[in-house]
């Protein structure tokens, strides 16, 4: 069952970055984040801000055409996924994504709808749309599944409400 249903207000730039800050609280290994929304919603830029967060140095290229790209973060491996491109929900198993999705490891889904019945389910969804009234306003609605989702999604929202300041 899916909980904690909450939508964010995300009016600029900034807010995604703190966000992704907010999030870089409350990662634990073996979270799959399903990260949903149109084409320039801004799934990879909130995947960047949370890696940049955890202390990634760097570039964070999307993996649009990679499929998958790798981050190791002080020993916690991050694997952030883009699946559309994905002709069929097959391609997952075809490329032997099934092995990424460890215990150990946080997953940062693009697409997952693209590979969907393939693609383990989500602790945590985040779902982005474009808000009003500016170029840069999204929103962004939470929800998470099961105790580990739940508790990342309390522990998220904890740092969120607590504002920037207590991020930064
Ligand atoms: N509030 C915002 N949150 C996220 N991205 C934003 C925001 N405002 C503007 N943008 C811009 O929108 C674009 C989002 O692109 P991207 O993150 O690649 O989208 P997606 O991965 O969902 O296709 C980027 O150019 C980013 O700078
Ligand atoms: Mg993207």
């Amino acid at each position: 069952m899916t909980k904690c249903i909450r939508e964010i207000p995300l009016p600029d730039l900034r807010a995604t970055e703190k966000l992704g800050k907010a999030l870089a609280t409350a990662m634990e290994a073996g979270l799959v984040i399903y990260l949903e929304g149109d084409l320039g919603a801004g799934k990879t830029t909130l995947a960047r801000a949370l890696l940049h967060a955890m202390g990634h140095k760097g570039t964070v290229k999307s993996p649009t055409y990679t499929i998958v790209e790798v981050h190791v973060i002080s020993r916690l491996y991050f694997y952030h996924f883009d699946f559309y491109r994905f002709m069929s929900s097959e391609e997952f198993f075809d490329a032997g994504l099934d092995e990424y999705f460890r215990q150990d490891a946080i997953c940062l889904v693009e697409w997952p709808e693209k590979a969907a019945g393939s693609v383990p389910a989500a602790d945590v969804r985040l779902c982005l749309s474009m808000g009003q009234p500016s170029e840069e306003s999204r929103v962004v609605a939470v929800s998470a599944s099961g105790n580990k989702g739940e508790l990342c999604l309390k522990k998220c929202l904890a740092a969120w409400d607590a504002g920037v300041s207590a991020l930064e």
